[in-house]
């Protein structure tokens, strides 16, 4: 070990410490958020459905991967068993179908080539590729109960959507049927029309009329408002566009990672590299969101793939630098206590909590420590 890296290997010493910890005490729970520091509330019961629930699995396969401990494995397969009920069911499903499956089934079919993960992963694949809409060109987010009453987001697309489309990526890449990689692409191309902007900063929801394809308005979503920043819709936008280019070898793709990645990099350097949770919310709000830095850390650890040799350094430092100041000041070590990441925020205006722990925060974390350490493998 280098003592480059040094830093990194006491991060992950402390990690998965912790993280054995949790695995060993939850049994086949499915944890979103701590309640006083613990994972009180099972998501697997509570709502089969919500986005999160792959995100544990997702440390479990990266850990199982470095460490080739079967305990992470035997727990990953659990929860993969239990998201079949949303996969039956059905009807709650929604553009989260990657965050969801990409973590736990076709993680498992990349690591253990089972063919029951496979299919999984498939059928999830066919029910994202399923909410295209071929006059707009877009994957419409969410379903009805998911937005305020009243409100149709029939014709709605929002930047979230650029991590799930690996999923069509992978099932395209396994069935040779090229409709999946043409729905990733296209929908790819709606987002950076119709939500990035000029100057490397993005909108949230864009909405468009579901018969005509034509964009109505913007809204602002999880941030402040429709003209600002929400920084976790930034760190989905810089890592989504990374992928889309490592999927498709599109230079366009690339160049709106790195745009995005240098707004993002010259509005965290403003902060002590631990992001607002809107780079535009108003001064008197205090709010941070370290799950929209780590995601970033990860996303600008792809880019640092694809980018000559002379300019990885630039990404690579940045992501250095938010792990850093993320592990010394915002991170909970005691493996007594569940929950790695704090300071985390849900949304602007959500007011449940100010700030929290969020599970997808420890998986960007764990993410970002192994693959600084080469010890990753790509989940997206
Ligand atoms: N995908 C929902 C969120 O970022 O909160």
């Amino acid at each position: 070990m280098t003592s480059k890296t040094q830093w990194v290997n006491e991060i992950y010493e402390k990690m998965e410490q912790k993280l054995y910890a949790e695995c060993a005490r939850m049994g086949e729970k499915i944890p979103y958020w701590t309640v006083g520091g613990v994972y009180k509330e099972d998501y697997a019961k509570k709502d089969i459905y919500w986005w999160t629930n792959g995100f544990w699995s997702g440390i479990l396969w990266q850990l199982y991967h470095a460490t080739k401990n079967e305990l992470y494995l035997e727990t990953a397969r659990k929860n993969e068993d239990l998201l079949d009920q949303a996969l039956h069911g059905f009807i709650g499903l929604h553009h989260d179908t990657g965050f969801m499956w990409l973590h736990s089934a076709v993680a498992d079919y990349r690591l253990t080539g089972s063919e029951e993960a496979k299919v999984r992963g498939l059928n999830a694949a066919s029910v994202l590729a399923g909410r295209y809409n071929p006059n707009g060109k877009f994957i419409r987010a969410w379903n009805p109960e998911c937005v305020e009453e009243g409100e149709d987001c029939t014709g709605w697309i929002i930047v979230d959507s650029m991590m799930n489309i690996p999923l069509l990526y992978w099932a395209g890449q396994i069935t040779g049927d090229p409709r999946f990689q043409q729905i990733a692409v296209n929908h790819a191309d709606t987002v950076a029309s119709y939500l990035v902007r000029e100057d490397g900063s993005c909108g949230h929801i864009a909405c468009i009329n579901p018969d005509t394809g034509e964009l109505e308005h913007i809204l602002g979503g999880q941030g402040y408002s429709e003209t600002s920043s929400w920084s976790r819709g930034q760190s989905w936008i810089l890592y989504g566009f990374a992928l889309s280019y490592r999927h498709t070898k599109n230079k366009k793709y690339l160049d709106i990672a790195k745009k995005t990645s240098h707004y993002f990099i010259s509005n965290i350097a403003l902060t002590g590299y631990i992001p607002l949770c809107d780079f535009r919310q108003p001064a008197s709000a205090a709010y941070t969101d370290t799950s929209a830095g780590l995601c970033a850390a990860c996303g600008l650890l792809e880019i640092a793939e694809h980018v000559d040799e002379c300019e990885k350094n630039l990404y690579r430092t940045y992501a250095e630098l938010i792990l850093k100041h993320t592990a010394e000041t915002c991170c909970d070590w005691n493996p007594d206590t569940d929950g790695i990441v704090q300071n985390c925020k849900v949304a602007f205006h959500n007011d449940r909590r100010e700030q929290t722990d969020l599970i997808y925060a420890d998986y960007f974390l764990t993410e970002a420590v192994l693959r600084l350490l080469g010890k990753d493998f790509l989940i997206w």
